[in-house]
């Protein structure tokens, strides 16, 4: 590791084994993998957090995280360390495949109930499931005549509050589709002006809840397509088996799931075929 871990040019005293203990805390909590090439980023990401806290060192930080018994502290810190970078239709090719490929197929074999079930999985600020949602409203499915619900969960309370909300400043849609903008989206007015928010319709659409992957989780039913994309990418080999695995099970026969351009099944799963580009199957 390098030596610069003991330098003072830095605002607190960060030294080795205080990296090293944090970074095993937020693996634990989260499955995250912090490699020592990240010791700066790690140490930005929490400065902001000891400052807030009036302590002078890492050392002190590490103590408060060793006696935090309620386990308030540790979400903090997994607040700080988790990525949260997204966007609105991120990864385009990914929802031109589902309102090409999974909404018409869907829409023909379905039986009496006609009931869609999904979840986004590391959903962040919320722009993933609005994307899926948005989508579902605009493709040939007659969402009137169907029983939509998309669950959106991630870890970090601070990005899901802000997804619950829904409230994004004009430079999160540059990109998006005129024609989505015009029809699916409303402009703030008066203290709101300069923001945008999706219409009502399509958030009623969504369920937020707060999950961490790590945790013994299980869904309320299958789901027919999972978004988990750019969240395994974080993760060790083990934890990726295990979380896939899980994910197969709590997803219906053929059911689909989409990960992240840099993400890949290869050497994870057997469960799966890929179908598209980062596009999954599950086998059956
Ligand atoms: C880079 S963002 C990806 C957001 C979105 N899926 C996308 O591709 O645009 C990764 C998200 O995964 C979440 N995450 C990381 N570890 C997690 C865990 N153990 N449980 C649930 N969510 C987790 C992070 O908080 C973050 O919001």
């Amino acid at each position: 590791m390098c030596p610069k871990s003991f330098t003072t040019e830095r605002e607190f005293a960060f030294t080795v084994d205080d990296f090293r203990f944090l970074r095993n805390i937020v693996s634990r909590h989260t499955g995250i993998v912090v490699a020592d090439k990240k010791e700066d980023m790690f140490y930005s990401r929490l400065a902001r957090r000891v400052r807030s806290l009036g302590f002078d060192s890492f050392k002190q930080y590490c103590d408060l995280i060793k006696n935090d018994v309620g386990g308030t502290e540790i979400t903090m810190l997994a607040n700080a360390i988790t990525t949260n970078l997204t966007s609105f239709f991120r990864e385009d090719h990914h929802f031109q495949y589902l309102s090409n490929t999974v909404l018409p197929e869907l829409a023909k074999t379905a039986t009496a109930g006609r009931r869609l079930r999904v979840w986004s999985a590391g959903c962040s600020t919320g722009e993933e499931p609005y994307s899926i949602a948005i989508t579902i409203c605009d493709s040939e499915l007659p969402v009137s005549g169907w029983d939509v619900r998309i669950l959106a969960t991630d870890v970090n309370s601070e990005v899901l509050a802000h997804a619950v909300e829904g409230i994004y400043s004009m430079d999160r849609i540059e990109g998006v589709d005129r024609k989505l903008l015009q029809q699916w989206f409303l402009k703030g007015k008066g203290s709101r002006k300069g923001g945008v928010r999706v219409k009502p319709e399509v958030c009623r659409l969504i369920d937020f809840a707060e999950l961490n992957l790590v945790s013994a989780w299980c869904l309320p039913e299958p789901v027919d397509f999972v978004f988990c994309r750019n969240v395994i990418i974080y993760f060790n080999k083990q934890f990726k088996r295990l979380l896939v695995d899980r994910i197969a099970d709590n997803l219906k026969d053929d059911g689909y799931l989409f990960l992240g351009h840099s993400e890949s099944l290869f050497m994870v799963s057997e469960r799966f075929e890929l179908v598209g580009n980062t596009v999954y199957r599950k086998k059956y």
